[in-house]
């Protein structure tokens, strides 16, 4: 049967690769296929979980010289077919987007257009949530264009704020019923998408 190529890019725990990975073994995810990720440091969590589940991982030091030219060829190498950003903390340039041209996917952990573009990352967006008095927030996929946090949504997923909330437990409960909830979905989407353009091309 034939799948997309997915490369999932990552910069930290890798809690929403580990929902992927766990969406493909249990079948949710069903037109796409880990092929790669891609650590943009060392040392961080995701790095283990690729290991584990038995997923090439290269590392491509985002603050080093020629970030963007080394995850393009490691791309193409894989022949990768869609990209996922997973906790990514990088802004990538149009002029990547533009030469890998195929489709890269983000998620954002509140509901955009709130809190989100330049600065708005991690536990600042939950903070800027709480601060503004905002009762619900929750977390967006959508795809990556040269606006940060501002290509198209693809899907999106609320969860209510309680008076006792910080921006550590309320990120968490973003990500646990928001973020690993519509994050393997999106995939999947974008994923089966790409499978009909393929078979449409056949
Ligand atoms: C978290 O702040 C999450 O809200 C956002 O990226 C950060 C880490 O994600 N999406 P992960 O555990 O590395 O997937």
């Amino acid at each position: 049967m034939l799948t997309a190529r997915i490369a999932v890019v990552v910069s930290g725990g890798g809690t929403n690769l580990q929902a992927l990975i766990n969406a493909q073994a249990c079948g949710k995810l069903k037109s796409g296929g880990i092929a790669l990720v891609i650590a943009d440091k060392a040392g961080v969590g995701a790095i283990a979980r690729a290991a584990k589940a038995g997923i090439p991982c290269e590392i491509v030091v985002r603050k080093d010289e020629g970030f963007e030219e080394k995850v393009l060829a490691s791309l193409e190498r894989h022949q990768i077919d869609m990209v996922v950003l997973a906790g990514f903390l990088g802004i990538l340039s149009a002029d990547f987007i533009r030469r890998f041209g195929k489709p890269i996917i983000n998620i954002h952990p509140s509901l955009i257009p709130s809190f989100c573009g330049k600065g708005f990352y991690g536990l600042k967006v939950h903070q800027a949530a709480l601060d503004y008095g905002v009762k619900v927030t929750g977390a967006t996929v959508h795809y990556v264009n040269e606006v940060p946090d501002g290509g198209k949504i693809i899907l999106q997923r609320a969860v209510g704020i309680i008076a006792s909330d910080t921006a550590e437990t309320l990120q968490r409960r973003v990500m646990e019923h928001a973020e690993w909830v519509i994050l393997p979905k999106a995939a999947e989407i974008v994923a089966a998408q790409i499978v009909r353009e393929k078979e449409s091309n056949l």
